[in-house]
């Protein structure tokens, strides 16, 4: 096929060839000669064409679009049929460049795993990475080559409810996460038809969105975004991946899909990037709505020379590049250049020699994926809470209730495209098929059901049984895009049902499906265990029953803080420190006496309400066994260049009557810097499953280069001066195991 079109190019255009890639630009390779070739043979029209993504709408419209050499890209279209037909017209006819079918894989496209904010919760990379090599198989079957995923967005706010589709609050745990993923989604080679082409998205800062509303505004100075919100999509950058996509928000006064500094100065200058990059939804067309361009020409223009390749549905290339070409306002070199940089990830697809889809159907909800994706909801649960009614010993009569106990298509979780429902393994289902005698009274039909009228029915239930299960949380609508709640309390009468289930007096567990952290403060007392799955996908329900009945330990950790209420979001562990730092002994609202004086209290950064910290700490979790840490060593305590490795070693022993995994963290302060630094930074993880009586000899190593970042002036800086670095189960202090100082001289 690749020979097929040189020959139809002008010998010209192949002789001119250059080295067209900055990156490349030293050696020109058979790829530059090949990009070149194609692209210096288009007229501007099919250049632009190129940079047009249209939203499937009939397959005759685009076999017609793609038949007139209009459309670089698809979305939204994903039966097997039509794309071939779609595919095929673009082949046929000039320029016989194939299309780049995109789709929205964001955790699974038959087999859905769980939402990545709760993969994130694994803190097992390899999760992530064998899930994403999954879909991305499974996608490729139907001709989907592009998925708009890894989101890296990091969210402070459980307001905003693309949370789920992130994962969580820190740098650390994002860019290793995405990393994966990018890895998973583009395999070693990208021409494999088994791989799709990874996006790293909303580049950048979507996730700063002012008060949780999505689409709104972001302020994010340079340094947090350089320290906290571009890491993860450098990560990305330095993991291959083929394409980014601009993020809806206006930061700080410029809109991403506009902003030149971070498309093509950071992302490709700095970064060396020469894939593509592509508008989210319409974003060049709402930079009229955000005041940042008069019309629709001068929105492209303003894209265009930012750096933004191609344009999602809308339409503003194709209307408008050529006019602004012949007003001067746009160079031609700039369509040249965005269109030579997606023919480029074209030809790295190998799309020119295999444009259509040679993978079975059967791969489809394979067995081994169903397995995966049951492995993943395992490890992504975290046990919050835990009195001693899990697992469970001698309860074999189960009464298991709550909106989310059946609820196969909630289960999946926001964006959920091509998986069905049919395929949901619920807690039901799974019930039906364990050894438990287990009774099912939902008590309420849906997460915001406010009808109580089922709930005698349920408690009389329950005295009946051995222990409760209750599966609750939020329907799927309720988190992801656009989908923003002021407050996070369990939904409808789900609080109600637990106050009231605490009455039967048997064990209550609760395990929770959300796409967020929910504010659950006011439940726990009425729970004696708390599973929190996130939307846990098609193998949920029989993870739940693999944990409760303990063959299989929980071992997710929190990837995001848990507000004890929406009042005190935005709560994060990697703070600053403050000049008034909360001590843990501030005086609380219950405590404070009449007439109390003016300087009595207070004085210190907390709520009166709520204290300082938050419900549960990032990086928390139970497990049904014990570990202890010991042996403690590190390979030096001075380090004098940013090419040294920390290594810090120690020896794990499971101590419980359980097989399970611990997740050992690293975190380090910067104690004294040009600029004030975090408390405390996730730098190093592992995570170590060991057989009960088992131990292991761990080590992580953490390049000093971690240490940098960015300081006065823009500058990456390595500082010298003290930091002290630990070992800890979670990021709450209660939680180290041990800890020294290191010095960078
Ligand atoms: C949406 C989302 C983006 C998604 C795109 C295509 O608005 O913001 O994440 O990939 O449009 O569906």
């Amino acid at each position: 096929m690749i020979k097929d079109i040189i020959k139809l190019l002008p010998a010209a255009a192949v002789v001119l060839a250059g080295c067209s890639n900055p990156k490349t630009q030293s050696s020109c390779s058979d790829e530059d000669r090949f990009v070149d070739s194609v692209v210096n043979s288009l007229t501007i029209e099919q250049k632009i064409g190129q940079l047009n993504q249209i939203s499937a709408s009939g397959v005759e419209e685009m076999e017609k679009l793609a038949a007139q050499g209009l459309l670089g890209s698809i979305l939204n279209e994903s039966n097997l049929d039509n794309l071939h037909r779609i595919q095929k017209a673009a082949i046929d006819n000039a320029p016989h460049i194939p299309i780049l079918i995109s789709r929205d894989v964001i955790h699974g496209y038959k087999t859905i795993f769980p939402i990545p904010l709760g993969q994130a919760a694994s803190f097992d990379p390899e999760l992530v990475r064998h899930g994403s090599e999954i879909s991305a198989l499974e996608a490729a079957s139907d001709g989907i080559r592009w998925t708009f995923s890894p989101m890296l967005d990091i969210a402070r706010d459980p307001r905003w409810g693309r949370i789920a589709e992130g994962y969580g609050e820190d740098p650390y745990l994002t860019s290793v996460m995405g990393a994966a993923a990018v890895k998973g989604y583009q395999g070693d080679d990208l021409k494999n038809p088994q791989s799709i082409a990874a996006c790293a998205k909303h580049f950048v800062g979507y996730g700063a969105a002012t008060g949780g509303r999505d689409y709104n505004s972001t302020f994010i100075p340079m340094r947090l975004l350089r320290n906290v919100y571009l890491p993860p999509f450098r990560a990305a950058a330095n993991a291959g991946c083929a394409t980014y996509m601009s993020s809806f928000n206006d930061n700080d006064g410029v809109p991403s899909t506009g902003n030149k500094l971070i498309l093509t100065d950071i992302l490709r200058n700095e970064w060396g990037f020469d894939g593509f990059v592509v508008s989210d939804w319409f974003s060049i067309g709402e930079m009229i709505n955000h005041g940042f361009a008069a019309d629709m020409k001068d929105a492209a223009a303003k894209a265009i020379n930012a750096g933004l390749d191609m344009d999602m549905v809308a339409n503003a290339y194709v209307d408008h590049l050529q006019d602004l070409v012949k007003e001067g306002k746009v160079k031609e070199s700039k369509i040249t250049e965005a269109c030579k940089n997606i023919v480029r990830i074209k030809y790295r697809l190998g799309l020119f020699e295999n444009p259509y889809p040679t993978i079975p159907q059967s791969v489809k909800y394979a067995g081994e994926h169903l397995v995966a994706a049951l492995k993943t909801a395992e490890e992504s649960a975290v046990m919050l809470k835990n009195n001693g009614a899990l697992p469970l010993k001698n309860a074999k009569k189960i009464l298991l209730c709550g909106p989310m106990a059946d609820a196969p298509h909630d289960q999946l979780g926001t964006w959920v495209f091509d998986g069905e429902k049919e395929h949901t393994v619920t807690p039901l289902a799974a019930f039906k098929q364990s050894e438990y005698d287990v009774t099912y009274i939902p008590g309420l039909t849906y997460s915001r059901d406010n009808n109580t009228s089922k709930f005698a029915e349920v408690v009389r239930a329950a005295k009946s049984a051995d222990a409760v299960i209750f599966v609750g949380g939020e329907e799927s609508i309720l988190s992801g895009e656009a989908h923003c709640l002021s407050n996070l309390n369990l939904q409808g009468a789900q609080s109600a049902l637990l106050a009231a289930l605490k009455q039967a007096g048997k064990p209550v567990i609760s395990v929770i499906m959300a796409g967020r952290p929910l504010t659950i403060t006011d439940d726990l007392k009425n729970c004696d265990a708390v599973l929190y799955m996130f939307h846990p996908g098609t193998m949920g329900g029989e993870a739940l029953v693999n944990l409760v009945s303990g063959k299989v330990s929980p071992s997710g950790k929190t990837p995001v803080s848990f507000p004890k209420n929406a009042g005190q979001i935005p709560v994060y562990y990697n703070q600053n420190n403050t000049g008034r730092p909360a001590s843990g002994h501030e005086i609380l609202l219950d405590d404070i006496p009449a007439e109390a004086g003016q300087t009595s209290l207070g004085c210190t950064s907390y709520m009166l309400d709520t204290g300082f910290g938050p419900l549960f700490d990032f990086g928390y979790g139970l497990s049904y066994t014990e570990f202890a840490f010991s042996d403690f060593k590190i390979n030096q305590t001075e380090f004098t260049s940013d090419n040294d490795i920390i290594e810090v070693s120690f020896t794990l022993k499971n101590t419980g009557s359980y097989d399970g995994a611990e997740v050992a963290q690293v975190y380090v302060r910067d104690l004294v810097g040009s600029i004030t630094r975090p408390i405390k930074e996730l730098k190093g993880f592992k995570k170590v499953f060991l057989q009960k009586g088992g131990s292991e000899s761990v080590e992580i190593s953490i390049p000093v280069s971690q240490l940098k970042f960015y300081g006065l002036n823009d500058v990456e800086v390595l500082e010298k001066g003290s930091f002290d670095i630990w070992v800890a189960t979670s990021s709450a202090n209660k939680d180290i195991k041990w800890k020294t100082t290191i010095e960078v001289k």
